[in-house]
This record gives C-alpha cells, sequence and structure tokens, in this order.
C-alpha cells in the first residue's frame, strides 16, 4: 500500500502535491476567507522550515492580516513598507535570502531570516499578497517563488 510521506519528496513532488491539495479544496468553495485559511495550513504542512505562512488582503489601500500559520503578526502594512510592501507595491516577487539585509524589512517574527512574497493578482490588480518566512537564512529559492506564483494563480479567483 502505498504511505504518502510529506519528507520524502523532492521539492517539485512537493509544490506539485501541495498544488493539487489546493485545487481540489478551494475549487468549489466561493469563500476566500476559507480557501486562505486551508491555503495556509496546506503550505504549513506541505513545507519545511517555515516559522510563519499566510496572508495579507488589500483593503482600503493598505494590506491587512489574513488567515496564516505561526506566531501573531503585524496587522497592518502600508503599500511600499517592508517586503510584503514591496510585493504589493510592485506587483512582483520578493525572494530576500536574508532579512536583515532588506531595507525596511518588519520583523513579526525576531527568528525571521528569509522571507518568500508572492502578489496575487486579479484583473491587473494585487489583491493580496502571500508570505512565507523561515528561520533559515536563504531558505527559499527559485523553485520555491514559481510554486508559490502558481498557488496565487489557483487562489486569484478565488479569493472573492
Ligand atoms: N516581514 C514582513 C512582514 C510580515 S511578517 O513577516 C508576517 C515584511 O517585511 O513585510
Amino acid at each position: 500500500m502505498y504511505q504518502f510521506d510529506i519528507s520524502a519528496g523532492s521539492k517539485a513532488d512537493l509544490y506539485r502535491d501541495l498544488l493539487s491539495a489546493l485545487e481540489a479544496l478551494t475549487a468549489d468553495e466561493p469563500d476566500g476567507i476559507a480557501n486562505m485559511a486551508n491555503a495556509a495550513a496546506l503550505i504549513w504542512q506541505y513545507l519545511p522550515d517555515l516559522n510563519w505562512a499566510g496572508f495579507y488582503r488589500v483593503v482600503a489601500g493598505e494590506l491587512v492580516l489574513g488567515p496564516f500559520q505561526g506566531k501573531a503578526a503585524c496587522i497592518r502594512i502600508p503599500f511600499g513598507k517592508g517586503v510584503c510592501g514591496t510585493a504589493a507595491a510592485t506587483g512582483t516577487t520578493q525572494l530576500v535570502e536574508d532579512v536583515h539585509a532588506f531595507p525596511g524589512h518588519i520583523a513579526c517574527d525576531a527568528a525571521s531570516r528569509s522571507e518568500l512574497v508572492v502578489p496575487i493578482v486579479r484583473d491587473g490588480t494585487v489583491i493580496a499578497v502571500l508570505d512565507l518566512d523561515s528561520p533559515e537564512p536563504a531558505r527559499f529559492d527559485a523553485e520555491d517563488a514559481k510554486g508559490c506564483e502558481a498557488l496565487a494563480a489557483i487562489l486569484a479567483d478565488r479569493l472573492a
């Protein structure tokens, strides 16, 4: 009998399984908060070495904390501030190998050493960001960025 072991897979395997689980869990659910909550739980379950995984939503022109896993975090982040605000303002993925070297990094959890933030874009507008933090320096690479961008693409139409 096949025994599913998350830790045994390659990074490509992890993202393939994570994306298909997210696709299945969110396909028929119109509630955006429920979908972000399950997405944060799946990311936390599938990806090793994280200390925070979750969402900030764009509300009235600033980022507001959404569903997440990890320690309690900063609630509001202005566009352009920190890694999340930079991803939201520029609409581009921010892959930060050393958060201490990122000007304006917002330290919600002092344990964070590296960070990946992916904007979630609908009809050309950033509607949220997905934020992953790790206590390991340089935890994230281009494969993580690609995997999380695919995840953001699935969610873009499911956050209403
Ligand atoms: N470090 C982020 C803030 C959000 S927390 O990591 C959850 C930033 O600089 O935008």
